[in-house]
Formats: structure tokens, sequence, C-alpha cells
């Protein structure tokens, strides 16, 4: 377990360029935090780590967005029920041998294989991130 105290969304970005490189095929990473504490950040930043050339943009009423068919960011904010994401395949993405990146995992909680990776992101506005991992 490891913590990085961010004070910028540019350094969130950094951070977060150098944990994608910890990452394997395969890996679902979990991203816990508040509304706008800046999961989507690490979104992006990790998928710069990767190379991804698109720009990362919230899946909010897709639920999951595929980059290069080898990222895979999902937000599951207004998903309503497990049954709801396991009837639109959600759970498929985690077995195509790509990275899996989840917003609001805690709404298909059931649904998630063993061995996610975690990174919790705490703070607001323009306070200082702890980020834990
Ligand atoms: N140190 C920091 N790290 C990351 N974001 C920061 C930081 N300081 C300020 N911010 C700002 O916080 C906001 C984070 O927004 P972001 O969309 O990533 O949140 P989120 O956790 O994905 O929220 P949601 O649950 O609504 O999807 C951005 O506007 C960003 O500029
Ligand atoms: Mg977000």
């Amino acid at each position: 377990m490891g913590v990085y105290f961010s004070r910028s969304e540019s350094e969130t970005l950094l951070w977060a360029e150098n944990f994608a490189k910890t990452l394997q095929n395969g890996d679902v990473v979990l991203l816990f935090g508040n509304m706008g504490a800046g999961k989507t950040v690490l979104c992006k930043g990790i998928a710069r780590g990767l190379g991804i050339r698109a720009e990362i943009t919230s899946p909010t009423f897709a639920y999951v967005n595929a980059y290069e068919d080898r990222l895979y960011h999902f937000d599951c904010y207004r998903i309503q029920s497990e049954r709801q994401a396991f009837e639109l395949g959600l759970c498929d993405y985690f077995d195509v041998g790509g990275i899996c990146l989840i917003e609001w995992s805690e709404n298909i909680a059931a649904l998630l294989p063993e061995n996610c990776k975690r990174v919790t992101i705490s703070g607001s506005g323009d306070d200082v991130r702890e980020i834990k991992f």
C-alpha cells in the first residue's frame, strides 16, 4: 500500500501515467472516491501512460468506453442493479485481455472478478488529493 499527495490535476495525471506502467493486460482497476475527487483524471493519466492517443471522456451514457481494444473505462454511477449490469454485458470486458478501469464499482460489487487492483483518491475542490494504492 502506498500513498501519494497530489497538489494539482497535472500531478495526478503524472502519478497515474507512472502507475499505468505497473499494470498488465487483464488487470481490473477499481477507482474509489467521491464525486469530483479525480477518478476520471486518474483514468486520463493511465490512458496516457498506456500510450492511448484518444482523449478519455466520461462514459456517463454508455457505461463503458473502449480504447484501441485494450483499455476499457467504466462509469457505473448510473447502474441501477447488478442484474442490469450483467444484462448489459459489462462483465464480458473483464476477460478480453485488456485493462479495465472502473469508477463507481460499488454498484456492481457482486460482479467483480477476484484480485482487482484498487486506487482511492480523496479530497475535493482545490484541496490536495490523497491517492492510496
Ligand atoms: N490534485 C488534483 N487531482 C485531480 N483532480 C483535481 C486536483 N485538484 C483539482 N482537481 C479537479 O477536480 C476535478 C476532478 O474531476 P473528475 O471528473 O476526475 O472527478 P470524478 O472522481 O471522476 O467524479 P465523478 O464521480 O463525478 O465521475 C477536476 O475538475 C480537476 O481539475
Ligand atoms: Mg468520473
